[in-house]
């Protein structure tokens, strides 16, 4: 007979190597259909037995983004490149090279060059029949399945009266992006989950389009079933509340999912294939392509001359600050197709086409001051204060610039006349000074030796590190502000009401010293500040403002927020959501993150050894365990609600060693703990069991020598599924 937990690993085997050959791409194993059935018989088999359930098994893994691949596509027409051009000498040098070519300068079309991702559309009789990205350019990934929730694309084409026909077969590319509203409104949505928010909304565009919204309606399906299932065994449980946790977390993921794929827009910039349409000019095809109802720019212009192509270029050169998406350029485009293909194309861009991309724009600003800012992690990192100046469409005053020595390179004085420019169009960057114009009164920076907040004398953290940093990090105020204020933030414990000023006023009026007593405060606590309080009027005493009780009640609320956002929250270094949110899945609770050793901790998926050693060292500070106990202690969650079945391995310890046949140790670890063992490193004579798989080395030897009873797998299996008595019986043999 074959016992669960055998049925579970041969389920969960299955599964991972039919996700590990999808990864792949272009060797699937199995059938989507198998894999489904797979997938319900391991739901079914975890919801009759909960103690199964670890954090690796394939129904607690969120359709993590490196498994969701798509099939292949290839295109009908390879999607090529574009050459650029950087200045009007270049675009110029372009024009006349083409004239050559033709005896004379063709007429051209000038578009926006959207940033987002290009795309690759085919319809056939008029209906689409795959959207792809475009891949290396002659295969790209299928994600017409998530054409259905981007109401922008459309999925038949529809001729208009009068105007040309739907041919038989068309290739459209377009690019596929966000507008930068939306953008700003998804990375609060990315922040509000726990994720971290895109860099640029190309990123973003491309992120959301390649999500497995299918693996995501998997995953809602199989944990509505596990409701289910613990709704009619198991109701009222911790098991049910945690069950229905899980589908409200699920389907608002798949709904952030489905609701980001509807905010993005498609631009269509080309032509691929086409039978049974044959226009004469790209401008004539842009014409038809609307017509039908595919959407193209409406920015796009027509240039008789070059010289109106380089006016277009200085246009929006002007305006490109105001438009409702990112551009990075103009593209220009031969009108006449038939020239287009006189002109022909090399193996990576057509001849025919040429991108202009904008110089990063430079402007000229008075170096006001240099001052130092102190980070949360202690880092002392000068900034430059300039006077106010719009670059890139948004006023600066402010510039990181990163140390000491980055400050020297760069060789700017205090009162200095300096360039600055937006790097990658969005963070300010001090490119250096207008040394012609200096009128000996500019004055160099000196990097402080003490902590400006706290007077500690500033170190590097290791030798030869370029930052200097703070070391009194528990006291150190301006530390502290950051780290409180950090506790408050969407992508931590959410805290309304704990900005920061309200983080400078609980310390500057004494109310915390650190952020072990954050939170045990009460209403009398915060009457204290004047930041909480009303002002007193005659016969009126001062209450607490509305803020102030808004605080307070967010404060309690966030006590019971998920252990990822209290790991978050606790600011241990290169631990943000994403690692937070795999410590936590892994873990499930602070007591088993803090007792894991550093093996363990590195082998997590996302974590790695420098995330681990910050975690271990974190832990191994005596004041960051009071953080912990007194957070605990005023009721904050520093586990979550995982899974409580029974736990009939309580009280014992148990060390595994050697090579398990058919386990892994990891597995192996996390069934016995969920069952409520401890596992541990070491054998002694409190050991109750030693499970030896092959080559199990000293802690074998150690183990005859103290008489501890050893297991093999399969008395492990015993031990498991029937408990230590009948595990007991099956003990091996002494050597
Ligand atoms: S035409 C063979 N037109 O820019 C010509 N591309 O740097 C192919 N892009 O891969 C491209 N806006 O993703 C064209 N109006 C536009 C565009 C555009 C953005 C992107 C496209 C291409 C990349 C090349």
């Amino acid at each position: 007979m074959t016992t669960a937990v055998e049925q579970w690993r041969s389920l969960v085997d299955a599964i991972n190597a039919a996700r590990r050959s999808y990864y792949l791409k272009d060797a699937p194993t199995i059938a989507d259909d198998e894999y489904d059935r797979l997938f319900r018989s391991l739901v079914e088999l975890e919801a009759a037995h909960p103690e199964l359930v670890t954090g690796d098994s394939p129904t607690q893994t969120v359709g993590g983004e490196r498994a969701d691949m798509f099939d292949p596509v290839q295109h009908l027409e390879r999607m090529l490149s574009l050459d650029n051009a950087f200045d009007s000498e270049e675009m110029s040098a372009w024009f006349a090279r083409i004239e050559r070519e033709l005896g004379e300068v063709p007429a051209t079309v000038c578009e926006l060059k959207v940033d987002g991702l290009a795309v690759d559309l085919v319809y056939r009789g008029g209906r689409l029949a795959t959207l792809a990205t475009r891949g290396d350019g002659r295969v790209g990934e299928d994600v017409t399945a998530n054409v259905r929730w981007i109401p922008t694309i459309p999925t038949v084409l529809v001729a208009a009266p009068g105007g040309p026909p739907i041919p038989e077969l068309l290739e459209v590319r377009g690019e596929v992006y966000f507008a930068l509203a939306d953008f700003a409104e998804l990375n609060d949505q990315m922040l509000a989950l726990g994720r971290s928010p895109y860099a640029n909304p190309r990123n973003a565009a491309a992120g959301t389009l390649r999500r497995r919204i299918d693996r995501r309606q998997e995953e809602v399906a199989a944990a509505i079933a596990a409701e289910e299932a613990a709704r009619v065994t198991a109701e009222g449980s911790a098991r049910a509340s945690r069950a229905a946790e899980r589908v409200v977390r699920v389907t608002a993921d798949l709904e952030a999912a489905t609701g980001m794929l509807a905010r993005l827009r498609l631009i269509v910039h080309g032509l691929g294939r086409a039978d049974g349409f044959a226009p004469a000019r790209l401008s004539e095809a842009y014409g038809a392509l609307a017509g039908w109802g595919l959407p193209t720019a409406d920015t796009t212009a027509l240039a008789p001359d070059s010289s109106d192509a380089q006016s277009y270029i200085a246009r929006y050169g002007e305006l490109r600050h105001d438009l409702a998406h990112d551009i990075d350029g103009v593209v220009v485009k031969v009108d006449d197709l038939a020239t287009q293909g006189r002109l022909g194309a090399t193996s990576r861009a057509p001849r025919w086409a040429i991108a202009y991309k904008y110089p990063p724009e430079v402007v000229r600003t008075r170096l006001l001051d240099i001052r130092v800012n102190v980070g949360r992690t202690g880092r002392v990192t000068p900034y430059a204060v300039m006077a106010p100046v719009t670059v890139s469409g948004t006023t600066v005053e402010m510039a990181t610039l990163h140390n000491a020595t980055e400050v020297a390179r760069k060789g700017v004085l205090i009162g200095d006349m300096i360039f600055v420019r937006k790097a990658g169009e969005i963070i300010p960057e001090v490119l250096g000074p207008v040394v012609e114009v200096r009128d000996g009164s500019e004055r160099a920076f000196v990097m402080p030796t003490h902590c400006p907040s706290c007077g500690t004398e500033l170190a590097p953290e290791k030798v030869g590190d370029a930052d200097l940093r703070c070391p009194n990090t528990r006291s150190c105020p301006a530390q502290l502000q950051e780290r409180i204020f950090h506790i408050g933030a969407r992508g931590a414990m959410d805290i309304e009401g704990l900005g920061w000023k309200a983080a400078g006023a609980l310390l500057a009026d004494g109310i915390l010293t650190d952020e072990a007593a954050l939170f045990e405060l009460t209403a009398a606590d915060l009457m204290a500040s004047p930041f909480f309080r009303t002002v007193a009027t005659a016969g009126r005493e001062p209450i607490l403002t509305a803020d102030a009780r808004k605080f307070l009640a967010s404060l309690n609320s966030a006590k019971g927020r998920p252990l990822w956002r209290v790991l978050v929250a606790l600011s241990i270094r290169h631990v943000g959501p994403t690692a937070a949110r795999e410590l936590a899945r892994e873990f499930g609770s602070i007591e088993a993150i803090r007792a894991a050793p550093m093996e363990r901790l590195a082998s997590t998926d996302g974590i790695g050894t420098v995330i681990a050693e910050a975690v271990l060292q974190w832990f191994a500070v005596d004041w960051h365990a009071e953080i912990v106990a007194r957070w605990a202690a005023a009721g904050v969650r520093m586990a979550d609600d995982r899974e409580q079945g029974p736990r009939p391995l309580a009280g014992l310890t148990v060390v595994v060693t050697g090579t398990l046949p058919g386990v892994t140790r990891d597995a192996a670890t996390e069934a016995l703990q969920t069952a409520g063992a401890k596992v541990s490193g070491s054998v002694s004579k409190r050991t109750s069991f030693v499970v030896a798989g092959e080559n199990p080395g000293s802690k074998f030897d150690k183990a005859v020598a103290l008489e501890v009873p050893i297991l093999d797998v399969d008395g492990l299996r015993v031990l498991l599924a029937e408990g230590p008595e009948a595990a007991a019986l099956v003990v091996l043999p002494a050597p």
